[in-house]
């Protein structure tokens, strides 16, 4: 069954916009530079880099190709490829993650909305690193504030998702993905030129290059199982692989898209900026010697002291904040769209309902979030708080199995021609490079995926 007037999307521009709108986004800029500060930098990049060409990229193909071969949501999706098996599962899995992503997604996403405020009043102004650090503890252990900013950018989700694919999802990705490459760009130069910082009396407090030597120099004694699984667990995150959100975006996909082309650009779109991100921030870190291990408040409280080093400093705090919010926006509306997109096909609801209510939910899943930083920060699940629960349990798990039942539906339920051509619009591909796609998704990803996950839960090794 396909769905009579489907909306879609309407330029390859505006496909690359909103995948690449997807992948870029907290996973970019907020999580990326704390995992590569707390798992030895550049050891976690080439890991990372290893995750991202053999496992991620084929994923992706796959989840593009079932999204355009059957124009349904991701569940559906899989009843319609292969009927009467449980392969559905897989989609359902694929909401449930979505929701719980969106949860703590959109507390972190309404943080960006509190500093967007602060830079307006200019409150950075003359802080140093660990005055901005206090500032953001304080702030995000305060039980109000941030409940109500996560609400506020719940909100503004909604909104664009209500709007639809080619009037709401298209329309701002296509207008805010470019600003957002040009001000990482300019902060990634800002920051590698800071050079050398010395105190009064003239002694070195820090040196900007060796900021990129962490980020580039491996230090392999740090890896160890669990940064292997949090690699594996960050190149499916940030690139918005293993729960559908790929196959959503799919089915809103022309016939006449190249998905392999488009699939290598979102790819290389998302890994690039992650690395600028790293590039913006590490050389800061260590100009102002800030430990690189502090963690999620990494970004919040280390980009406002490069800022206030900067000509036109306001400006910039301002531009940054206001482009951290949309890299957030253009990805949450992703996470959304997947949970919508199901319930309003098959509740048969109109889209403005299925987005009310599943907005809803999630919010008020998304405020337990919020208050584990301060009223319920007891209550933890295996030794996590919700917040961190919510992350973990998503990131390291839901999505590297869901992405492995991809790979294995893609390689072994579908046809291999069935395949080819959805992938490569009837040959436009060589075929050495096709079946070496093929024997990744059929063998190695999934296998790769497997050994990860078994060691990290100690059933090997
Ligand atoms: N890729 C997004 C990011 O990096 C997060 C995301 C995950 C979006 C999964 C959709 C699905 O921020």
């Amino acid at each position: 069954m396909s769905i009579p007037n489907r909306d879609s999307f309407t330029s390859k521009f505006g496909v690359i916009a909103a995948a690449a709108g997807s992948a870029v986004g907290l996973g970019n800029i907020w999580k990326f530079p704390y995992e590569v500060g707390q798992n030895g930098g550049g050891a976690f990049l080439i890991l990372y880099f290893f995750f991202v060409v053999v496992i991620g990229l084929p994923v992706m193909m796959s989840e593009f190709v079932i999204g355009r071969k059957t124009n349904v949501n991701a569940v559906r999706a899989f009843k319609k490829l292969s009927p009467n098996k449980p392969w559905y599962l897989t989609g359902v899995m694929g909401v449930a993650a979505a929701f719980m992503i969106l949860s703590f997604y959109g507390v972190v996403a309404g943080w960006t909305l509190e500093y967007i405020h602060l830079a307006i009043i200019n409150a950075f102004k003359g802080q140093s690193p660990e005055e901005l650090s206090k500032g953001f503890n304080g702030f995000i252990t305060n039980p109000i504030k941030p409940v109500i900013w996560q609400m506020i950018f719940m909100i503004l989700t909604a909104v664009v998702v209500i709007g639809g694919i080619k009037n709401g999802i298209e329309k701002i990705t296509k207008i805010l993905m470019p600003v957002l490459f040009l001000i990482i760009v300019l902060m990634g130069i800002r920051s590698l030129t800071l050079g050398v910082n010395t105190s009064e009396s003239g002694e070195i407090i820090g040196r900007s290059v060796d900021g990129l030597k962490f980020l580039f120099r491996p230090d392999f004694s740090k890896i160890d199982i669990d940064v292997v699984l949090d690699a594996l667990g960050q190149a499916f995150f940030s690139l918005s692989l293993g729960m559908g959100t790929i196959i959503t975006y799919g089915s809103y996909i022309g016939k006449n898209n190249n998905l392999k082309k488009t699939a290598v650009e979102v790819a290389f779109l998302d890994t690039l900026i992650a690395i600028l991100a790293g590039v913006a921030i590490f050389p800061a870190v260590f100009y102002f010697n800030v430990a690189p291990t502090e963690g999620p408040g990494l970004v919040f409280s280390v980009l406002p002291s490069i800022f206030q080093k900067m000509v036109g400093g306001y400006v910039w705090t301002l531009a940054f904040f206001v482009l951290f919010a949309v890299a957030a926006l253009t990805s949450s509306i992703s996470l959304l769209e997947v949970a919508v997109a199901y319930f309003a096909e098959e509740l048969k609801v109109k889209r403005v309902t299925a987005t009310i209510i599943v907005a809803s939910l999630i919010t008020i899943l998304g405020v337990a979030c919020s208050l584990s930083n301060s009223v319920l920060k007891d209550v933890t699940i295996l030794g996590r708080n919700i917040f961190d629960t919510m992350d973990h349990v998503s990131s390291n798990f839901l999505l590297p199995i869901g992405g492995m039942f991809i790979a294995i539906f893609t390689g072994w339920a579908m046809k291999k021609s069935e395949f080819f051509n959805e992938l490569t619009n009837q040959g436009a591909i060589k075929v050495k490079l096709f079946s070496g796609i093929y024997f990744i998704i059929r063998f190695v990803a999934p296998i790769a995926i497997a050994i990860v996950f078994l060691y990290s839960v100690g059933l090997l090794g």
